[in-house]
This record gives structure tokens, C-alpha cells and sequence, in this order.
């Protein structure tokens, strides 16, 4: 599966599935248009009409990973795990490192993370609008993929 940038024809079913993976945290339709065409931003998708997405900056050295979402009828078929590494991938020649927040009860990204070496660093108390506390991950050294699959249907990197 081809791994694609994200673009403004994709808001529709970004904020369809917003809503469906993040609920009262889902990004609003200015916060996706922000990260269209971002400075230092990288906007990833798989699928037409997008099956999973993932966003970060690449800013001062940094990865910062802001949103993975896979469609809750393509979860655990490798899509989140083909896209981090198309991240990683991009952000490399940029940042050396990595760090994202991730709610305190949401096992399956926890887990996902930590297999791909992320390491809790932290907690940011009450970052979600729910109360939640935020636990800080961090990869360092940012590890590129290491296998060719990252073939991503692109112009060059923002
Ligand atoms: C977390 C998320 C992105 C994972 O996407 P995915 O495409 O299903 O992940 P992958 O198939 O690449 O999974 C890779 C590994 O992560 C771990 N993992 C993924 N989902 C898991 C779950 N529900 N429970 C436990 N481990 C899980 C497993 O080790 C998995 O490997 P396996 O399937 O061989 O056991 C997806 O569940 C999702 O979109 N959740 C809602 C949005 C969200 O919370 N995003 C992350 C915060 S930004």
C-alpha cells in the first residue's frame, strides 16, 4: 500500500475519523487546515478514501508526532506501523529525535509505541480536556526505517 501525503481534498474523512478515534479530543476542521502546507509539517496518508494518517512536525532538530489514526475497521493490519516509519523516514534528515504525548488510558497506543521504542519520559497532568494526564514519550536516536517499504507518493519533503 502506497503511503501519500494528505492534502486539503482529505478534511472530510480526516474529520470523520477524528471523530471516531480521538471523540472529544478530535481535531477540529481549522486545526487539520493548519497543518496542510505547515512549515517543518509532514501529513501522511494511506488509502483513498484514507484508511490511517499521521501527522508531525520536524521542527529544531525535533520530531514532534502529533496524530496517528487508523480507521477502526483497518487496526492491527500494520497500517500506524507502515506510517511511523514513512514519518521517521521523512522527519530523519531533519530531527534526531523524537517526542509525543499519549493519554494515560489509551493502552493500545501505549503499546504500540513502546514496540517501536519509544520510552515514557513523563507525565503532563490533566493535558486532556477530560482530565487525563499525558504520558511524554521519547525516541532518541530517531531511528529511520531500515527496510525500502517506505515508498511514499510525494513531492519533496516541506
Ligand atoms: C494506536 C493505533 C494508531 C494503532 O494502529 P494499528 O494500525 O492498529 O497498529 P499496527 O497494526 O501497526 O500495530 C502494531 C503493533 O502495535 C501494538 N498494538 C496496536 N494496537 C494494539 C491494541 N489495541 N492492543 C495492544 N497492542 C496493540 C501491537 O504490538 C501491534 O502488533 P501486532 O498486531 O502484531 O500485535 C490505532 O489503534 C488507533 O488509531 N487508535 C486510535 C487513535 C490513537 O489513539 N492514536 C494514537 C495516539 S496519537
Amino acid at each position: 500500500m502506497i503511503v501519500r501525503e494528505v492534502g486539503p481534498a482529505d478534511l472530510p474523512r480526516i474529520l470523520e475519523m477524528e471523530a471516531l478515534c480521538f471523540g472529544a479530543e478530535a481535531w477540529t476542521p481549522a486545526m487539520v487546515a493548519e497543518e496542510f502546507g505547515r512549515s517543518g509539517g509532514i501529513f501522511l496518508g494511506v488509502g483513498q478514501p484514507l484508511q490511517a494518517y499521521a501527522c508531525g512536525w520536524a521542527i529544531m532538530g525535533e520530531l514532534h508526532l502529533l496524530q496517528i489514526a487508523v480507521h477502526p475497521d483497518a487496526r492491527r493490519a500494520g497500517l500506524a506501523t507502515r506510517l511511523h516509519a514513512a514519518l521517521l523516514g521523512v522527519a530523519a534528515p531533519r530531527a534526531d529525535c523524537g517526542w509525543l504525548e499519549v493519554k494515560v488510558d489509551n493502552a493500545a497506543a501505549i503499546a504500540f509505541y513502546e514496540r517501536l521504542g519509544w520510552v515514557p519520559i513523563g507525565r503532563r497532568p490533566r493535558y486532556y480536556a477530560d482530565g487525563n494526564d499525558a504520558i511524554v514519550f521519547r525516541l532518541s536516536p530517531l531511528r529511520p526505517p531500515t527496510t525500502p517499504a517506505q515508498r511514499i507518493a510525494t513531492s519533496s519533503p516541506r
